[in-house]
């Protein structure tokens, strides 16, 4: 009889949430302490583009950049236990989502406007936010994205005011990825 394989797939974790909501301290972190490989979607693209976020938005446009992160993200869904990083405009488009779910859990950072802007203000790398970088339309954009950003979650993570290793602990209780 033909040996079955039974090694179970590692689920991918993947972060969503609004820029600056803390992904990237949150990917470290379980990549650090939990062994996770890990993967900063916006890192890889501008690698592979040879350019920065704001130039790739400026010289072929906003289109051509979600192209690129839809395609990445159909890369990441044959790998396994990753944890992912993703741009905030990901969970805006449904087949990203779809792609996310088949392969693992979407777990949404949670911030307050004022402690985002707090945390990208001297940012010059985020083009949504160049020219409009203040509380007011931080706060819009979030509610703008609010519902797409909670539909697509498995898990949501509130991270103001708390330790990065909380929070960690939290989203891997939470997803079931615990000693996974
Ligand atoms: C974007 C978020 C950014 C980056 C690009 C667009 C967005 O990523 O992908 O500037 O649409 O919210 P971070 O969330 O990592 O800052």
């Amino acid at each position: 009889m033909e040996k079955q394989n039974t090694k179970e797939k590692k689920k991918n974790i993947y972060l969503i949430g609004f820029m600056g909501c803390g992904k990237t301290t949150v990917s470290n972190y379980l990549h650090k302490e939990y062994n996770r490989k890990q993967i900063e979607m916006d890192e890889e693209i501008q690698k592979e583009e040879g350019m920065s976020i704001s130039e790739i938005f400026s010289q072929k446009g906003e289109a051509y950049f979600r192209e690129l992160e839809t395609k990445l993200l159909r890369r990441l869904g044959r790998e396994e236990n990753f944890v992912v990083s993703c741009g905030g405009g990901v969970p805006m488009r449904e087949t990203n989502v779809k792609e996310m779910k088949q392969n693992g859990k979407i777990v949404l950072l949670l911030a307050e406007p004022e402690t985002i802007y707090e945390r990208v203000k001297s940012s010059h790398n985020r083009p949504l936010l160049e020219g409009h970088m203040n509380v007011e339309y931080i706060a819009g954009l979030m509610e703008k994205r609010r519902e797409k950003y909670q539909a697509a979650a498995d898990v949501c993570v509130y991270t103001d005011g708390r330790e990065v290793s909380e929070i960690c602990r939290e989203i891997l209780k939470r997803t079931d990825c615990e000693n996974k």
